[in-house]
């Protein structure tokens, strides 16, 4: 049957898309460099010095990954002034599911009491959140959402090899999540335009290792692409929203190692970002939280009166694929 030439109809679009509201969770749990000083051979001095981390979060087994994420979800819905029958899409970020089925969204989704959204699950490991704001925001912008519930979520502490001291002091747990909703106006589009990419070519470069099932990473060759790599991507991502490096309040990279933070932020200062460029450092005291860490810095940087309403923040997020992802967005 022909279409007679009449093309398919599309729902209404929106200019583009803005934040709404941030909520975060994290375990009770506080974890010391010097707890872990009593399992393997590691020391304070060290981890303070070559990660920057103090103490981090570590759940106990009873508390899952989607209750985090739950906690996070529903404290970002409430914060945006919004209920839960208002949130038409769920989107986890998440590369630490204990199953791939069921998905983490749809029952986060339901224990959040969200009726029937679209849930889906997204794995793009540290670079997550940011793969998740750019894909909510562009469904608000076709007219495919409204309301869009993005959280990162991580139990790192399941996937951790805990004999091997390279990579247990680094990773922890913890969930954060913002809500996207349509802009009003051209003006108040509060998201900008999303660059992301990846580089399968060093995808084993952090990856899950038999027997220990646990994270194996190449640390020194993802540092050194970190910290060449990044800054670049963080810059494209300014230029593609119209404004320039000296236009950030806060920097919001995530939180993979405090060194890294640092020497992207340099480059960024170089390229005329201010002096007063506030720069997230939450990895201190919430260590690698992975597709966390950029929404439980932002929403422990609001806290602590670091981030207020207008702020123009950088997000960038990178890590195992190897995959990178930024973007601009402006604080609600
Ligand atoms: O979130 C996903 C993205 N991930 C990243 O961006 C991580 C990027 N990489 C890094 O952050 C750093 O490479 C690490 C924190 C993983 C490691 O720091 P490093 O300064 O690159 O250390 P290294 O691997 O070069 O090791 C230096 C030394 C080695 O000893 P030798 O061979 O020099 O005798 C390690 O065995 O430090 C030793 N070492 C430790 N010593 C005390 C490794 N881990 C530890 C430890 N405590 N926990």
């Amino acid at each position: 049957m022909s279409r007679a030439g009449n093309p398919l109809r599309l729902v209404d679009a929106a200019p583009g898309a803005r934040i709404l509201g941030w909520g975060s969770s994290q375990p009770d749990q506080v974890v010391t460099n010097d707890d872990l000083a009593q399992r393997v051979d590691t020391n304070d001095q060290w981890i303070r010095e070559r990660v920057g981390i103090v103490s981090r979060r570590i759940a106990d087994k009873n508390t899952l990954l989607v209750d985090m994420a739950a906690d996070a979800g529903s404290k970002a819905v409430a914060d945006a002034g919004l209920g839960p029958a208002d949130v038409d899409t769920v989107v986890v970020a998440t590369c630490t599911m204990p199953n791939p089925i069921p998905n983490a969204a749809a029952q986060v989704a339901h224990k959040i009491g969200i009726s029937a959204p679209g849930a889906f699950d997204l794995n793009a490991a540290c670079a997550g959140f940011c793969y998740g704001i750019g894909t909510g925001a562009d469904l608000i912008r076709s007219g495919s959402a409204r309301h869009v519930l993005v959280i990162g979520a991580e139990k790192l502490s399941d996937w951790m090899d805990w004999d091997d001291r390279s990579t247990c002091i680094i990773f922890a747990d913890g969930a954060g999540a913002a809500v996207l909703g349509p802009a009003p106006s051209a003006e108040e589009v509060g998201v900008g335009p999303l660059v992301w990419g990846s580089a399968g070519d060093m995808a084993e470069a952090i990856q899950i290792v038999q027997p220990s099932n646990g994270i194996h990473q190449e640390g020194q060759t993802v540092f050194r692409w970190a910290t060449t790599q990044i800054a670049p991507i963080a810059l494209r991502a300014v230029e593609l929203a119209g404004l320039t490096p000296a236009d950030i309040d806060v920097f919001v990279p995530h939180q993979a190692n405090l060194r890294i933070v640092e020497a992207v932020a340099k480059r960024l200062r170089k390229a005329g970002a201010r002096e007063d460029m506030r720069v997230a450092t939450d990895i201190v005291h919430s260590g690698n939280t992975s597709s966390a860490s950029i929404p439980l810095a932002i929403d422990h940087m609001r806290a602590a009166g670091q981030i207020s309403r207008g702020d123009v923040l950088l997000l960038v997020g990178f890590g195992a694929g190897l995959s990178y992802a930024g973007q601009v967005v402006v604080c609600p």
